[in-house]
């Protein structure tokens, strides 16, 4: 099962005109909150938004890659308190990836919109572009914008052979990692 959302798993930025019921929603969030973090600090805050004012107010957080969340129906806003936790970069891409597998589970496609360390037009942080839509206190970050939806048409997975498995070696770097299959 695992195998098979993984396999599947792909990013989708265009999304059918169908907001996602609120079981679902709840579904993916439970996921965010089982995803494990650094000594159990669980650093992160998530704004749930399917407000379509304000889903395409933060579509505008940066000039690339993020104008598709304007025609998304929802968008989970990754924040974090950074002095609650020195990895929380970490703990809050975790928390991204559960959401992104629990949204394969239930037909759901999504992308993740990268926040943290990308500007908006003005130069501006892309996050203090984000901070007044939201009512966000000063001391939480962005770690990035999970936009879901129902995919507006299937997208297939990545085919085996095209993965880099030269990318991976063998107790040490440059010996080949090799599977081979015993007869
Ligand atoms: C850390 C991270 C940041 C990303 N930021 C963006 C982004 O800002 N906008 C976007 O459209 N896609 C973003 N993506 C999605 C990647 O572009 C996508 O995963 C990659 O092209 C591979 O395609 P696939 O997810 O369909 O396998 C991001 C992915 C990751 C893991």
């Amino acid at each position: 099962m695992f195998e098979e959302l993984i396999q599947k798993r792909r990013s989708i930025r265009r999304f059918q005109d169908r907001s996602v019921e609120p079981e679902k929603i709840d579904r993916l969030m439970e996921a965010a909150l089982r995803a494990p973090s650094s000594r159990s600090l669980n650093p992160w805050e998530f704004v749930v938004v399917d407000d379509r004012a304000l889903l395409t107010s933060l579509a505008a957080c940066k000039p690339h890659g993020a104008s598709f969340l304007a025609s998304a129906p929802l968008g989970i806003v990754v924040c974090a308190d950074p002095a609650r936790c020195d990895v929380w970069v970490e703990d809050c891409s975790i928390a991204v990836t559960f959401v992104q597998l629990m949204a394969v589970s239930l037909d759901l496609g999504s992308c993740w919109i990268q926040v943290r360390k990308r500007e908006h037009a003005s130069g501006r942080p892309a996050r203090d572009e984000i901070a007044p839509h939201l009512a966000l206190p000063g001391h939480l970050e962005v770690a990035a914008i999970v936009a879901v939806g129902y995919p507006e048409r299937p997208k297939v997975g990545h085919a085996r052979d095209t993965l880099l498995f030269d990318r991976v070696h063998f107790n040490r770097f440059g010996t080949p990692y090799r599977f081979e299959p015993k007869a």
